[in-house]
């Protein structure tokens, strides 16, 4: 038997086994949602470190603290409340803070400079309690994978045997990172249908990362191409418009990957939609009626699900 996870700040640290437990425990939350009085979490307090904008993220994560009788404090906009501004070392500040938590939950607008240095890491090494990775810049976000995942699992019935189809900024979106880690090495037999321009296409390593693994893949330039009655889950993202650092760029792939009504029918009837959420263009209010549409249903999940993963990090299996 694998380890209880102890941090999570990759979709490298995780296991099936992980998943599978964390799933278990926020399926019966899910279940359980406002008829159970929670304690297990009772004294035991999270820290919400977020150094970047959000909403679902910091939410679900506290909600989901509050709900099994825990305790939050939460920094929001940290790069100027908090010591960040006047550039504490990371591991500092994760030593310190760990005087005043049980788990920490951070975010961070991670540069390729910072990279170097490996900013979740650098919290990893200083904290004594465990740390979660809510977001690092454009690479990693593997609590949203967990909540895509168990949406998936819940939607379909399986995360396994599937085509699923990513739409939109695979380059700059970490969300989609993640998710193609995940569905590579902790799930079985899927095929990957990206779709989005080559200026915002899947970054050769995980593609690389695919071969290696003996994923089969295929990349489209649009909906219009792309094979849509095959894909049994697609996932769209924005444009990660602050990640350009150019905006000409930006303004060069803009409404690029727009799931149009007349695409989403295209699709087979049992297929689903997915949005990590926010969106922008790229998903019309028109899709909400849509019998395929799940992205709020998915930002739902992500309240029990972040139960059953803080339950799982604070006290094991
Ligand atoms: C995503 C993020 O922050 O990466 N949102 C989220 O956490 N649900 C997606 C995005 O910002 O596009």
């Amino acid at each position: 038997m694998v380890e209880p996870l102890r941090y999570l700040i990759s979709v490298d640290d995780l296991e099936r086994e992980h998943c599978d437990a964390i799933f278990d425990h926020a399926t019966y939350y899910l279940e359980n949602l406002g008829k159970v009085e929670w304690d297990v979490l009772r004294r035991k307090r999270m820290l919400t470190i977020f150094a970047e904008p959000s909403t679902r993220t910091r939410m679900s994560f506290e909600a989901a603290m509050l709900e099994l009788g825990g305790q939050v404090i939460s920094a929001q906009d940290a790069m100027v409340s908090s010591s960040f501004a006047k550039e504490e070392k990371i591991k500092d500040a994760f030593r310190v803070m760990s005087a005043y938590g049980h788990i920490i939950v951070f975010r961070y607008n991670d540069t390729e400079k910072d990279r170097e240095k490996g900013v979740m890491k650098l919290a990893v090494k200083g904290a004594l309690v465990p740390v979660v990775n809510a977001g690092d810049g454009p690479y990693e976000h593997p609590t949203q994978t967990l909540v895509d995942l168990f949406t998936i699992q819940h939607e379909k019935g399986r995360i396994d045997n599937l085509t699923i189809g990513m739409a939109g900024d695979l380059y700059y979106g970490r969300t989609v990172h993640s998710d193609v880690k995940a569905l590579a090495r902790l799930c079985h037999n899927n095929r990957m249908i990206f779709i989005s321009p080559s200026q915002v296409a899947l970054p050769g390593k995980l593609k690389e990362m695919l071969v290696s693994q003996g994923v089969q893949f295929e990349e489209y330039a649009s909906f219009r191409e792309a094979p849509l009655r095959d894909i049994d889950c697609l996932y769209v993202t924005r444009l990660q418009k602050e990640r350009f650092d150019d905006l000409r760029e930006f303004e060069a792939v803009k409404g690029c990957c727009v799931l149009t009504s007349e695409y989403a029918e295209r699709m087979n009837d049992d297929a689903i939609i997915l949005h990590p959420l926010p969106r922008v263009d790229e998903l019309p209010e028109s899709i909400d009626s849509n019998k395929r549409a799940r992205y709020f249903e998915q930002a739902a999940y992500g309240f029990p699900l972040r139960m059953g993963l803080i339950r799982h990090i604070l006290l094991g299996w």
